[in-house]
């Protein structure tokens, strides 16, 4: 079944090219014509001080709005971000036959108080006795994550037909393990006009599953599974994220059986069916964690609310090392940077160590601290690609595979930069604001897939930003 695209209740600020097939702007597609794209402008040498509050994780309510396929009836998840890939996730909830509606929050976020628009909503998700089981191309290649719902629809129905996502801007991004540990539940998986096919015509049954490294991904689906199969699974090195805990947490509430749930063994106990749930989605750490970096960029001073700051542990501690001041208390936390930040070498590896998604923030730290730094990134074959436009902002950067030296300067020069994913155009909007006169990102729609009014934020801390659109040549590369 093939759909135009359509995706309705949109309540959130849509950029222009944010929806377009591929989820990249204007000119992406071979579009020859000339078209606006969505910019936003900074102008230099500013500093980020003042409150930001942090509402869910967009990597933990996208699973959790999947989790929901698990059982028919009505689920309610809160603190749930207002942004693209939230919107674009309902649109395949709904497509799936689910009624998709999203609320004002409950509890509203503390931003509304001083004048601000919700950056988060809840989801009341409607789910049938009988959910449709097939996810398109059209949509799964706007969201990856949409291949999260192989799992639950698989456990339920037995049968699922997802297309399969490709790769994307950061990396080529595998799917062996979701396959390989479905496989060894007893599903019969194949792949055919770019489509996965998941059948378990006998059910699915438990299993002992050693990933080969702790995928996120595979982790949620696996887990998803596992939770209606029959009998009993162990999955050995397990991603041991906070948004594993959340989904794990509200799968518990369902009726599930886990146990391990922040370790990297996770035991499950099927069961034959689960109920729905009312659950809030757990604080978004890479947004938090951004604000961090941003603070410690613009030798700033910036109090971030709503996350647990024992999920950002290490990144943190790299902030100290810098020469940061970092307090926490609570679900909060306060980093104040007075003078130049010091070099620091960074290394991503899966939670608890430092996340791939800080990385473009990492890189943009080291281009304007005093020394070199060394960053190794062992996530995403492609996350470097964006050090590029870093470069294009004046940061000495030179990258030998997974690894990239920069060397800091005191200051970034303003310069037309491209956002090329959520975090990298989050970076640099941030770099910018280290750099001499004015910086314009461009495809900034990336970002507004992951942060919930981005712009509005950065007013709050007290940066001048100029939100617009300005034309794009066409791409005459061939
Ligand atoms: N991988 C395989 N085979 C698999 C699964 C993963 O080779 O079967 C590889 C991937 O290609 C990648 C690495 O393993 O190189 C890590 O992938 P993982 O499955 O852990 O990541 P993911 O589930 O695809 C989630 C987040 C990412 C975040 C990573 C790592 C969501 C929707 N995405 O991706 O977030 O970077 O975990 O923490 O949860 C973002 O928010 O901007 C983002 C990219």
């Amino acid at each position: 079944m093939t759909h135009s695209l359509r995706i309705p209740d949109l309540t959130i600020p849509v950029r222009p090219g944010a929806l377009r097939p591929g989820g990249v702007g204007p000119g992406d597609a071979g579009d020859p014509a000339v078209n606006d794209v969505d910019v936003i402008r900074v102008r230099g040498d500013a500093r980020l001080a003042g409150t930001v509050h942090v509402v869910g994780a967009k990597n933990s309510a996208l699973k959790l709005m999947a989790a929901a396929l698990l059982a028919p009836g009505r689920s309610v998840i809160t603190n749930v971000p207002r942004i693209t890939d939230i919107a674009i996730m309902g649109e395949v909830l709904r497509r799936l036959g689910c009624g998709i509606r999203f609320d004002a929050d409950d509890p509203v976020d503390p931003m509304v108080a001083h004048g601000g628009v919700a950056r988060s909503r809840s989801v009341v998700i409607d789910v049938p006795e009988q959910p449709g089981t097939e996810a398109d191309y059209d949509l799964v290649r706007r969201l990856r994550a949409s291949i999260c719902v192989l799992g639950p629809l698989l456990a339920r129905l037995g049968y699922v037909r997802v297309a399969h996502p490709g790769g994307d801007a950061i990396g080529s991004r595998g799917l062996d393990m979701h396959i390989s540990g479905l496989t060894r539940m007893g599903a019969e998986i194949s792949g055919e006009h770019g489509f996965v096919i998941a059948s378990a015509p006998h059910g699915l049954h438990g299993a002992e599953i050693m990933l080969d490294f702790p995928s996120v991904g595979a982790t949620e689906n696996l887990v998803m599974a596992a939770v209606l199969a029959r009998g009993a699974s162990v999955i050995d090195n397990a991603a041991r994220e906070p948004e594993i805990v959340d989904i794990c947490t509200m799968l518990n509430q369902m009726g599930a059986r886990i146990s391990g749930a922040g370790t990297s063994t996770l035991h499950i106990e099927g069961v034959p069916g689960l109920q729905p749930v009312r659950h809030a989605t757990v604080g978004d750490r890479i947004v938090a964690g951004t604000w961090a970096f941003g603070a410690a960029m613009t030798r700033g001073d910036v109090t971030v609310t709503g996350v647990e700051p024992g999920f950002l542990e290490v990144a943190l501690d790299k902030l100290v090392s810098a020469g940061g001041l970092v307090e926490t208390r609570g679900d909060a936390f306060r980093v104040r940077m007075d003078d130049r930040p010091k070099a620091v070498d960074v290394v991503t590896l899966p939670y608890p160590g430092f996340a791939t998604d800080l990385l473009p923030m990492a890189i943009g730290l080291a281009a304007v601290s005093d020394g070199a730094s060394l960053i190794t990134e062992n996530i995403f074959d492609g996350r470097f690609m964006f050090a590029n436009e870093m470069m294009r902002l004046g940061a000495d950067i030179k990258t030998d595979g997974h690894h990239a030296v920069v060397r800091g300067r005191e200051r970034l020069s303003g310069a037309p930069v491209r956002a090329t994913d959520i975090r990298a155009g989050a970076g640099l909007i941030i770099a910018g604001l280290c750099a001499e006169g004015v910086t314009e990102v461009s495809h900034v729609h990336h970002v507004d897939r992951g942060y919930p009014d981005f712009a509005a934020d950065l007013r709050a801390l007290g940066v001048e930003v100029e939100p617009g659109t300005a034309p794009e040549e066409p791409d005459l590369t061939i």
